[in-house]
């Protein structure tokens, strides 16, 4: 497996972005929205770096059906979420790839009556983006390629490892 981001690079740069997150909310109650399955490490290395008051909610949101290959479906469960009304929203997802799914889940957020919506990825895909959205906060810019690892899976598999690794010989078309 080829590294792309290693562990020590991700670390420190969710520091910097839990930073980031702390200037921008201060001591402002959030509800971090995590969307599974990808947001999982992330998720769990960020809210151990912020100190406002913070709940989690999470939401299932699927567009790749076991292969790197994308569907276009995306399907979204949302039936563990509380109530967000009135919430300020912070949505936390693993990589931002064409926008599809971010794009759907801050419109959704916002039709469940939050009171503000934010967006924080660990990674943005260059040239794939078809939906316009400039997430709030974001790790690292990658080009295109499929990458797996704290988080991201191919056919479920690699979410645990602890560095961005691109997989080798699978690269989106
Ligand atoms: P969209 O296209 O909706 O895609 O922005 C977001 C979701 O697609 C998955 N995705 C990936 N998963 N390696 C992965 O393991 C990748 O390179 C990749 N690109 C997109 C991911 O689930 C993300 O939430």
């Amino acid at each position: 497996m080829q590294t792309m981001i290693s562990a020590a690079e991700i670390q420190k740069r969710v520091d910097e972005v839990a930073a980031e997150i702390t200037k921008v909310y201060g001591d402002q109650p959030i509800t971090i929205v995590g969307v599974l399955t990808g947001c999982l490490v992330f998720l769990a290395d960020l809210i151990r770096r912020l100190e406002m008051p913070l709940r989690i909610a999470l939401v299932q949101a699927s567009s790749y059906r076991g292969t790197s290959t994308t569907s276009g479906q995306l399907k979204v469960q949302d039936d563990l979420l509380p109530d967000l009304r009135g919430k300020h929203l912070l949505i936390l997802d693993d990589i931002l790839d064409t926008g599809q799914t971010l794009h759907y889940m801050v419109g959704h957020m916002h039709k469940l009556g939050a009171a503000s919506v934010r967006v924080a990825v660990l990674l943005r895909k260059v040239g794939r983006q078809k939906i316009p959205l400039d997430p709030d906060f974001f790790g690292f810019e990658i080009p295109d390629a499929f990458v797996v690892g704290y988080g991201l899976d191919y056919d479920d598999e690699y979410r645990n490892l602890p560095y961005i690794g691109i997989l080798g010989g699978v690269v989106d078309p």
